[in-house]
């Protein structure tokens, strides 16, 4: 059942041109999000994101995608929710992702939102599931069943689906175009073939500690790249928006450090003042870059190869990069990846 491959997180990291391509393939071929009436998005002025983890880093993307197309979004972790709940008006549309629609903090945002009159919109993987029967609306992500724990697959599909979302949302009179996924699901399929990713594991295995930083896009990415890592192979990982490690992560980085860089394209030139100040402290820094910067690949110590592709394009590129990384890392020490200790697929309590 596992396809051949050692694990499901493995066989899901490589269903993912298929994913992508599916959802892109059913917007396509209508007008505006099939799951959704036309109507359902009439007067919504602004838009906030609840999740939890992996799908919360789904939704900080989406976050970065929606407001790039002049749309009021925020981002909050569906556990804060519950407690702190933002203010609501009409014109607000609280949008929980969940993968499973079953985690019980994700619930407890929409049930806070709800309460203040919201209006409500599921972005999930399952049909049927309770986050798609309790809000108003549901948007399904259509990345096929993912049975391991460390979600991938489902990450990609749910900001292919925000970003449609948004697109949809924005109208004519969005400050920019349209994302352009047409060449993902074959850019995934290239990092899948070509991906040093299970060298780079071995070469810096046994580091004391895996940093993740990027900026724009990139700083979702790094967070998932540092949860994702942390998650299946036990190792410290933390992820930061780059122009944050002076303000104190810094402290953490020494000889022993291994530091993943994201360049998506989006605001490269700072990114790699950070690499420096990173490498002044004897961290190594992996570069996860389409190579086109000469500069970028002159001042890393090592490379991960993404195709050449747009920011948002980009970003989920080095990300099935990082994915790859996490699997090898954890496969190299033994880990049992597909049921990482003390962790399960669907959270069900608050
Ligand atoms: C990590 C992971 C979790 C989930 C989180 C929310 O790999 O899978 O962080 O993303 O528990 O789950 P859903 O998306 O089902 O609400």
């Amino acid at each position: 059942e596992k396809g051949g491959y050692d694990h499901y997180m493995r066989k899901e990291i490589h269903e993912q041109p298929t994913a992508l391509r599916q959802i892109l393939e059913c917007h396509s071929s209508g007008e505006g999000l099939p799951d959704l009436d036309s109507a359902f998005l009439d007067g919504i002025r602004e838009v906030q994101f609840v999740a939890c983890g992996t799908s919360y880093h789904a939704a900080l993307y989406g976050e970065y995608v929606a407001t790039e197309r002049g749309i009021p979004a925020s981002t909050h972790l569906a556990s804060e929710y519950a407690t702190h709940a933002r203010p609501v008006s009409e014109g607000t549309l609280v949008v929980a992702v969940t993968q499973s629609g079953e985690t019980a903090d994700t619930l407890g945002a929409i049930e806070t939102a709800q309460r203040a009159d919201a209006r409500t919109l599921a972005v999930t993987n399952v049909v049927g599931s309770s986050a798609a029967r309790v809000c108003d609306g549901a948007l399904y992500i259509r990345a096929g069943p993912e049975i391991g724990v460390a979600a991938t697959k489902t990450f990609s599909s749910q900001v292919v689906a925000l970003s449609l979302f948004a697109d949809q949302l924005a109208g004519e009179d969005s400050p920019s175009g349209p994302v352009d996924f047409g060449s993902l699901p074959g850019g995934v399929e290239r990092v899948l073939e070509t991906s040093r990713s299970r060298d780079i594991a071995e070469r810096y295995r046994g580091r004391d500690a895996f940093f993740f930083i990027g900026r724009g896009v990139g700083y979702p990415v790094a967070l998932e790249g540092a949860l994702k890592f942390k998650e299946i192979s036990y190792e410290h990982a933390e992820g930061f928006a780059a122009g944050e490690l002076k303000h104190g992560p810094l402290a953490l980085v020494t000889p022993a450090s291994v530091v993943f860089a994201i360049f998506t394209g989006q605001d490269d030139e700072k990114l790699l003042g950070n690499v420096r100040e990173a490498q002044t402290r004897g961290a190594t820094v992996v570069a996860v870059t389409d190579g086109t910067n000469e500069e970028v690949l002159r001042q890393a110590d090592d490379i991960l190869s993404i195709p050449e592709a747009p920011p948002t394009v980009a970003g989920l590129l080095a990300n099935v990069q990082l994915q790859l990384v996490s699997y090898h890392a954890a496969a190299l020490l033994g880990r049992p990846i597909d049921k990482p200790r003390n962790l399960a697929k669907s959270v069900t309590v608050e």
